[in-house]
């Protein structure tokens, strides 16, 4: 095995689509337009020698190694700043430019240690390879003269140092601070000689704005940024391209190793989702693969309250299956059911729903979707045809207008947050719908054009106000409506949002947004060229989170933004797979490709290769699930990669769900919260530790590859083959590319993916099959996947949820950067620096009506419950808005939130949740119990005992 190279081409690629022709040391040379001369170059295969360029980043001309020579001009322009022009001779090696070039190298070299054989970048510095590759053999100037100011190693990042005595002030990292990632957390101080890089205002990196993202990290050509993992195992000598396991981005990295351990994670630059970018979470977090607290061997236990036992991989599967016999035995066939994870593998998720609707005989399958992106199945699906969003993430790269609903990109989507940035740079406008001041509204060289800080649970009418301007002041786009979309509702849903009840005047009084900020928004949507809408959790988190979907749709159909690259519907989805969990039929009614388990064709289809007859009822949803545990109809679940004790609603209700069943079954890494209601526990694997496919926010389906032998023993889907076989029904499966295989036999589709495609083509995007055998980066060219488009009315309808005298403030919830989800990986992660405890928002004037300060315990109660954290105070929430994350178990923040859900989907309303605020002097009972509980719960006995 050997590392993946990439190739570093000098400068990005042109956009030109016409060529030139130009003849290089001899050779003809055909490049686009705009290309430079070091690409051109290097597109023939000639290296010309360099170190300030690279082809993330934009030309920058300062190190005087790249020059040439161009006939018929004098001097030597530098090659990475030079467009190519047809006809244009180029010589790259000749004595004038070798013996510049080494002087260039003797200037840099008297001014660097020459401590190479014990430096960490030894065999991995540019600085190296170029004194190679000019043929430097001496200096004649010495070492021992003046050096560049070293103000000292930096050490305060978790997982990179930097070490200015190294630094030849080529300013790399400061550029990709600012163009790749958009923080701008760089700056180089001092001038000339006395020049250096400097995070923030002469900070350490950890006191800076900085995200810790790596792209300096990345673009540095010498040890002066350098992973700590690097120099504590050695470079890496071989690598796997792979997909990050956190957000719905999907990043691809190549895995770099030193053996079967993992040295660090580089973006790799053909991964289409990121192109070569990561935040901080793909790129160091992957700590907690090999933290203690993981569990490698197979636990049970009869009773909750007692100690785990540890068992061997037979015995607890056969302990499992016989409890699920058991139960459906004694308490009937529909007293089970099952949780698919979004954070395995397509394969995984479909063989995990294959297990529950033919090995136990019943539709109770559900996965994490239905807490967060179920609304947006069910809204696109109703109102396009298809449950997915419509582009891919290059298509920012054309919108002229981006509107961002309920979505917080620079902390849940990071990268495509960088990417987003820099077309805002270019100069598109922005438009945030949300109740918090996120970053996007205004950060280094970007401010939003209009801020809609809406009361949360207005959505639906503020989206609706919105048509309602573009309807009534003549914005529609007629021509797009009338050749696409279903005339007929059009018409209906016009006469609907013209209604004045609908204009932004009345919507101001109930939403809080002015109607002069409703009405600039539209105006700019409907006529700002380009329009891509991009939302997240905010908009689908609610009681109508489905209608604030359809809503979201009918704007864009009536502008014509929608079926090609720059506009469209873009939900950005939440964990790693959960567009695959979906994909595969982890909904109760939907076999894999959203087709209705009801419909006997589709049906059939799967009766016949699978050879058992399916239910054609629709089964529970996981809502169901908890509620007929309480009822005592449902007796035993088998939960894949999934805590639904820390991420659903309503932690009390979800955990009398579980105490009330018999057999719980959790699949994980970690004795996560749900856990401490298990019988039996599953050791999972991690990402690196199997092969499979991950889907995308973009429908992306990537290739996802071993690189270690999984510590557990056994791959997630290995271990539920074995389930399968054991609870009678066997499924025989060598890799798990033959499940993608049956995947594709069985889903319209994913008919044409397979592991020999995701291979040669890197990645696809469903729909791949003969109409698109190179999948489909955007959807609904020409026509919609149903044919016409479908305007469906929205009529806003307020949430039940309503302050009042006891609870007079509104809850929303979120995510933050470091940590992902329910923070089972990140909070084992050196991440914790950033985030180690979920606080409260509060806006200084309700801060100060309750006598809150800054850092104060306060208690957060809700007519659910209640619980306790720290304030922050701050007025990036508004007065009477308050706002936390939920990642750590302690503050067990979905204690307060409700049973309300979306009419449509169920989905909780995790956004809105009336609440009062006051001080407190630490924990509440409630909290003291769960941690004693979970003390108990998670004693395991010792060996003796367990033979
Ligand atoms: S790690 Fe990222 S954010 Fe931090 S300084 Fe480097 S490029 Fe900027
Ligand atoms: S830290 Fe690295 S990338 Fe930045 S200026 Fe110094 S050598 Fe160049
Ligand atoms: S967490 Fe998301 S944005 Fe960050 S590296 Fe992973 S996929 Fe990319
Ligand atoms: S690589 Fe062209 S000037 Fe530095």
């Amino acid at each position: 095995m050997s590392l993946v190279e990439e190739i570093d081409y000098g400068t990005p690629r042109s956009r030109a689509t016409n060529d030139v022709t130009l003849s290089i040391d001899g050779r003809s040379v055909t490049v686009p337009e705009g290309t430079s001369i070091m690409r051109a170059a290097m597109t023939a295969g000639t290296k010309i020698p360099k170190l300030c360029a690279t082809d993330m980043l934009d030309a920058f001309g300062s190190c005087r190694l790249c020059l040439v020579e161009i006939e018929g001009r004098a001097g030597t322009p530098a090659s990475c700043t030079t467009p190519v022009a047809a006809g244009m001779v180029v010589r790259t090696q000749t004595e004038r430019l070798k013996r510049i070039r080494k002087g260039v190298m003797e200037l840099y070299i008297s001014d660097h240690p020459l401590d190479c054989l014990t430096c960490s970048a030894n065999g991995d510095c540019e600085l190296q390879d170029m004194a190679g590759a000019v043929g430097l053999r001496d200096v004649r100037y010495g070492y021992a003269g003046a050096r560049h100011p070293d103000p000292g190693k930096d050490e305060s990042n978790p997982y990179f140092t930097y070490d200015p005595s190294k630094c030849i002030v080529c300013s790399r990292c400061v550029r990709a601070c600012e163009e790749v990632q958009g923080t701008f957390a760089l700056t180089i101080a001092g001038r000339g000689f006395e020049s250096v890089v400097s995070p923030g205002m002469q900070e350490s990196f950890l006191g800076s704005e900085c995200v810790s993202c790596g792209a300096c990290v990345q673009a540095c050509p010498t040890a002066t940024l350098n992973e700590k993992s690097v120099i504590e195992i050695g470079t890496p000598e071989h690598s796997v391209v792979t997909t990050c396991a956190y957000c719905g981005v999907g990043c691809a990295f190549k895995a770099e190793m030193r053996g079967d351990e993992v040295v660090r994670m580089v973006p790799y630059k053909d991964g289409k989702a990121n192109r070569g970018h990561s935040c901080v979470k793909g790129r160091f977090a992957w700590g907690y693969t090999t933290h203690r607290e993981r569990i490698l061997k197979p636990m049970i236990r009869a009773k909750v309250r007692e100690p785990w036992r540890e068992v061997s991989w037979p015995e607890a599967i056969s302990h499992a299956a016989s409890e699920l016999k058991r139960i459906q035995r004694q308490y009937g066939k529909g007293a089970v059911g099952g949780i698919t994870s979004s954070r395995c593998t397509n394969e995984e998720t479909f063989l995990v729903q294959k297990l529950i609707r033919a090995g136990f005989g019943v539709n109770n399958v559900d996965t994490c979707a239905r807490v967060c992106h179920s609304p947006t199945g069910y809204g696109l699906s109703q109102t396009f045809g298809t449950s997915a969003g419509t582009q891919d993430f290059d298509s920012v790269e054309f919108a002229d207008v981006v509107m961002l609903v309920g979505a917080n990109p620079t902390d849940a989507h990071p990268v495509f947050a960088s990417r987003l940035k820099k077309r805002l740079r270019q100069g598109a406008k922005l438009i945030v719908v949300d109740p918090r001041t996120v970053d996007l509204v205004r950060t280094p060289h970007v401010a939003a054009t209009c801020h809609l800080p809406l009361l949360p649970g207005t959505n639906v009418a503020v989206l609706t106000a919105l048509a309602h301007v573009i309807v009534t002041e003549g914005l529609v786009n007629e021509a797009f409506v009338c050749e696409r979309c279903d005339w007929e509702a059009f018409q209906h849903w016009a006469d609907f949002v013209a209604e004045p009840r609908n204009s932004p005047e009345q919507v101001a009084k109930l939403s809080g947004v002015p109607a002069s900020a409703i009405r600039e928004a539209a105006r700019l949507y409907a006529t700002g060229g380009n329009a891509a809408i991009y939302y997240g959790l905010g908009v689908t988190e609610h009681s109508q989170g489905s209608t604030t979907v359809m809503a979201i749709a009918n704007l864009a159909m009536a502008t014509g933004n929608i079926g090609r690259p720059g506009v469209g519907v873009n939900p950005l989805r939440g964990q790693n797979n959960v567009q695959g969990s979906c994909d595969m039929g982890s909904f109760p009614h939907e076999l894999p490709g959203y087709r209705h388990i009801s419909t006997d064709a589709v049906r059939e289809s799967f009766e016949a290769l699978w050879g058992v007859a399916l239910d054609k009822e629709p089964g529970l949803r996981i809502p169901n699930m908890l509620d007929a545990a309480i009822d005592g109809s449902f007796k035993g679940i088998y939960i894949q990669g999934e805590d639904i004790l820390q991420s659903d609603p309503d932690t009390k209700h979800v955990a009398a769900g579980l105490a009330a069943m018999e057999c719980v079954i959790v699949q994980d890494l970690f004795l996560n919260e749900t856990a401490n209601y298990a019988h039996v526990f599953l050791p999972g694997s991690t990402f690196l530790e199997k092969d499979g496919t991950f889907t995308n926010a973009e429908r992306r389906i990537q290739r996802v590859r071993k690189v270690m032998a999984p510590r557990n023993g056994y791959a997630d889907w290995e271990i539920t083959v074995m389930l399968a076989k054991a609870m009678g029904f066997a499924m025989h499966y060598d890799h798990p590319s033959q499940i993608m295989d049956e995947i594709a036999r069985l889903t319209p589709t994913f008919a044409g993916v397979s592991y020999d495609k995701l291979d040669a083509l890197g990645s696809v995007q469903w729909p791949c099959n003969e109409k698109a055998p190179q999948g489909t980066p955007v959807m609904h060219i020409g026509a919609f996947v149903r044919g016409k488009g479908r305007f469906l009315i929205t009529e806003y309808i307020p949430t039940d949820e309503k302050t009042g005298p006891r609870f007079p403030l509104l809850l929303t919830t979120g995510r933050i950067l470091s940590q992902y989800n329910v923070g089972a990986q990140t909070r084992r992660t050196d991440n914790i620096v950033w985030h180690h405890e979920d606080r409260l928002e509060i806006h200084p004037h309700d801060a100060e009506q309750r006598g809150i300060r800054d850092g104060d315990w306060v208690k957060l109660a809700s007519r659910s419950g209640e619980t306790t954290l720290r304030a922050l105070v701050t007025e990036k929430v508004a007065p009477g808005v308050v706002y936390t994350t939920f990642h750590h178990p302690q503050t067990q923040a979905n204690v307060v939130t409700t049973e309300f859900s979306d009419w449509a989907t169920n989905c909780p309303e995790y956004k809105v949740t009336a609440v009062q605020i006051m001080p407190s002097n630490g924990p509440t009972g409630w909290q003291r119990e769960y941690d004693e509980f979970t003390r108990q719960s998670r004693r395991v006995a010792p060996l003796e005992a367990a033979e």
